[in-house]
Order: structure tokens, then C-alpha cells, then sequence
């Protein structure tokens, strides 16, 4: 057994690179306690075997990788969802999603069939189905082992009889219409330099193309034959793509652009049909 002391705390710190908040929330995850309750303890016991896990995560931690990547697992619009190699970490930014949605579609009791496309996690879709309990939701990934991330998330979040899911290449393998469809697609141009923990992140998340614009392009040829009429369609877009995104939008009306808190444009709504 090991009894880990603030000094102690400090001098593997400053050895590792990592500060003492991010080696509590690592603890955190390892005694499966809070940030808070281990700040609050003066002397911090692990056994020999979590000694070694933490030395490792905090081995892990220096090398730049996420402290979600590390821990498996990342909150998201105040919902925690298990995330790995295989998923894309949910970002702060595409919580924008999730407030539009909710502006749109005012009451949580509203019946609404929705379509998360490049689901991850789930973490947009299953939002919402927490939010909305009169909501269904199929879920479509390329990769089947990011699927298996996003079943897990639904069955934590007891909304499986809600949830399906559908391994499909977009809308291949889909069928029907829906009243929503949420989206947050690869979108970063290939060449693109990545930073911190993006390079932690599968490729295939961030991925699209030359200019970035290859699954833009696939989702707005079909998008509008999944959508029933005046259906709403709610992309996350990257930080210059607003008018090329604009520019494949033929057969749908732009209803409004939203910035983050950054400035940067990074959602958009359209609706199928006349508005
Ligand atoms: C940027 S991540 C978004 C994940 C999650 N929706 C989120 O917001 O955190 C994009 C997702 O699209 C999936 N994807 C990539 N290409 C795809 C394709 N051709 N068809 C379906 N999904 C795809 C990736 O596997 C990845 O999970």
C-alpha cells in the first residue's frame, strides 16, 4: 500500500509534466471517487497495483494523450460517455448542437424520429434522447467498433428501446424519414496539422477529403430523401467552411449560422422543404 501526500503529489508532477489537478482527476478515475473528494483527503492510499496504473497513466499523460483517452471516458453536455481509441473525444463545441436543438424543438415531450449520422460515441443523439423522452434515434457509423462505443453509452443511459443502430457508409443503409437529422462529420482537410489531443482521436472521425469537404458533399446529395417535409438538418462545420458548405445546400433552406464562443462559425441549421 502507498500513501500518496500533497509532496508527493508535487515531486511526480513536476517529473512527469503533468499538474497535481490533472493527477487527482487521473486518481479520480482509479479509485473511482471525485477531483473533489480526493482534494480534500491529506494522504491518498493505493494499493501496489494502482501505484503502477497511475505511474502509467501519468507515463501516457506527458505524452500528450487526453485525460478522456486515458479514463475512457468524457462529459458531454453534463452526461459522462465512455469514449476510447476507436471514438472521437466529445468536444465542448458540438454541445452548440444539442442548445439548437433545443431552441428548435422547444418541448422535451415532442415525438421525434432523429438520425444521428457519424454517431461516435453517440453523444449527440443520445443527448437528445435524455432530453427527449418521446424521441427515437438511429445511430449510423461507418466504423462498427465506434458503434459498439455508442451502444454501451445508450445502455448506461437506459435508453436502448429507443436506440438503433446501423453500421452504414452515410446514408447507404438507411431508411425511412426523419424529423431530425444531427450531425457532426469528418470535417478537417487532409494535410491538416494536428494538435494535443486531436492526434489521439481516430483518423476517420476528423478526416474528409482534400479541402475537407468529402462528407459535406455525400450527406447534402442525400440528406433531403431522408428528411420528412420541413424537417430540420443541424450540422457542426469547421472554422472556414460556411460558405462552401452553403455552396452544397441546393433543395434545403439555410435557417440560421451559429458561432462558438471562439467567434468561429461552427453550426449550421437547415430545414427540408419551404419554411
Ligand atoms: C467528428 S466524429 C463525430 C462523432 C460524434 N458524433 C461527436 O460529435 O463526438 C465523425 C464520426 O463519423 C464517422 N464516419 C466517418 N466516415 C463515415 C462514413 N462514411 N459514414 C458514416 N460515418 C462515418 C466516424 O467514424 C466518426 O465516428
Amino acid at each position: 500500500m502507498i500513501g500518496l501526500e500533497d509532496a508527493h503529489l508535487l515531486s511526480l508532477s513536476q517529473e512527469h509534466g503533468v499538474s497535481v489537478r490533472e493527477e487527482l482527476i487521473l486518481l479520480a478515475g482509479i479509485k473511482k471517487s471525485t477531483y473533489s473528494m480526493l482534494a480534500l483527503e491529506k494522504t491518498i492510499h493505493l494499493h501496489d497495483s494502482e501505484f503502477e496504473r497511475f505511474k502509467g497513466f501519468l507515463k501516457r499523460r506527458s505524452n500528450g494523450e487526453p485525460i478522456a483517452k486515458i479514463l475512457q471516458k468524457k462529459e458531454f453536455y453534463g452526461i459522462e460517455f465512455i469514449t476510447n481509441e476507436n471514438t472521437l473525444d466529445p468536444r465542448p463545441e458540438t454541445e452548440l448542437i444539442i442548445d439548437l436543438f433545443r431552441k428548435h424543438y422547444v418541448f422535451s415531450d415532442t415525438q421525434l424520429a432523429v438520425l444521428d449520422l457519424g454517431c461516435g460515441t453517440g453523444c449527440i443523439g443520445l443527448t437528445i434522447l435524455s432530453l427527449y423522452k418521446n424521441a427515437i434515434c438511429d445511430f449510423v457509423d461507418i466504423s462498427s467498433n465506434a458503434m459498439a462505443v455508442a451502444e454501451k453509452n445508450s445502455t448506461n443511459l437506459g435508453v436502448c428501446d429507443r436506440s438503433r443502430f446501423i453500421v452504414s457508409d452515410w446514408f447507404t443503409n438507411v431508411s425511412g424519414r426523419y424529423d431530425a437529422i444531427v450531425s457532426n462529420p469528418p470535417y478537417v482537410a487532409v494535410g491538416f496539422e494536428l494538435t494535443d489531443g486531436a492526434l489521439f482521436d481516430p483518423e476517420i472521425a476528423l478526416f474528409a477529403g482534400d479541402g475537407g469537404m468529402n462528407s459535406f458533399d455525400v450527406i447534402f446529395k442525400s440528406a433531403t430523401s431522408f428528411m420528412k417535409t420541413g424537417a430540420k438538418l443541424f450540422m457542426e462545420i469547421g472554422f472556414d467552411q460556411k460558405d462552401k458548405v452553403l455552396a452544397l445546400a441546393s433543395g434545403i433552406t439555410l435557417l440560421e449560422v451559429v458561432d462558438d464562443l471562439a467567434g468561429i462559425h461552427r453550426a449550421m441549421v437547415f430545414a427540408s422543404g419551404s419554411v
